[in-house]
């Protein structure tokens, strides 16, 4: 159905859908907060440091990405985004040398051959490679015992790359068991998207209805108050309760949402899951 037509947009005189992940970069919700972990990680790439990067399932952590390739200059960076971690190593590889834009070769040993001739020679074009590595709480135990080889290059004076290793928090306790310390010792910076405040949430509600158009409160503050509650720091919570209820107060004509209708709103999607 085309935007324009849904009744909730109509209802509500709104310009478009106002809680999508269909969002530019330029126009993400960026509070001093954010900006810092984006600005920490461009520092970090700068420095061809390898970052961590976790936080919960919703909480924005891939849109902190994209509003990292909006920052870094186009010159001087390679930025690789790898977002199929469930792949086993040989695969994995390959796949790093597609992102490259190298033909992929047969053999674990022969990909990694090409990958570190390749990126020797960006970097003597003084290009630095970034690779994004998304979803990373699902890479293959066996391709996480490789990645530091990546990072270990002229007996360990450089790395080859800059990983930046993004998942949710079960990332970190893997990367800090024994077994994975090569890998994470190496990692200089460690980074966590910390929990939404009710502050922060309704911020976000408001800077999303903005862009739709709207700059009438559509949300008592009692409501507010129950939605960030439920969405337990989840961006994404935020956006599909706060559409559900939008949604149910076109249905009943009503301008604007209070407690109750949010409290039924939060109560079917918890019967929903
Ligand atoms: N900075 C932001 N500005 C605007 N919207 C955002 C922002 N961050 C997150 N969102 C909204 O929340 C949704 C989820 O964000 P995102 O996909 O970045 O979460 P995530 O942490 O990567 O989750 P997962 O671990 O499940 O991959 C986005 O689709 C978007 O609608
Ligand atoms: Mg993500």
């Amino acid at each position: 159905m085309n935007e324009q037509n849904e009744p909730m947009v109509r209802f509500f005189s709104l310009t478009v859908l106002p809680f999508v992940k269909e969002i530019l970069a330029e126009e993400l919700w960026m509070p001093p907060s954010r900006q810092l972990v984006a600005d920490e990680i461009c520092e970090a790439v700068h420095d061809r440091a390898q970052v961590l990067l976790d936080g919960e399932s919703g909480a924005g952590k891939t849109c902190i990405l994209r509003a990292i390739r909006m920052r870094l200059p186009q010159e001087g960076y390679r930025l690789t985004y790898c977002h199929n971690a469930t792949l086993g190593r040989r695969d994995f590889y390959r796949q790093l040398c597609v992102a490259l834009g190298l033909a992929p070769c047969a053999t674990a040993a022969a990909v990694f051959y090409a990958v570190s001739t390749h990126i020797e020679s960006l970097s003597r074009d003084r290009i630095h490679p970034v690779f994004l590595l998304d979803e990373a709480h699902m890479l293959h135990q066996d391709t996480l015992d490789h990645l530091h080889i990546l990072l270990n290059y002229e007996w360990d004076s450089r790395a080859l790359l800059s990983l930046i290793l993004v998942g949710l928090p079960e990332l970190r306790d893997r990367l800090e068991l024994r077994k994975n310390r090569s890998l994470y010792s190496r990692i200089e910076r460690r980074i966590s998207i910390k929990p939404l405040t009710a502050n922060d949430t309704h911020e976000y509600v408001r800077m999303r209805l903005r862009r739709a158009g709207c700059d009438r409160e559509l949300f008592a503050d009692e409501a507010l108050q129950l939605l960030h509650e439920a969405a337990e720091s989840s961006l994404r919570n935020v956006d599909r309760l706060a559409t559900a209820a939008l949604r149910m107060a076109a249905r009943h004509k009503k301008k604007r949402v209070e407690r109750d209708m949010m409290a039924n709103v939060v109560g079917e999607n918890q019967a929903e899951h």
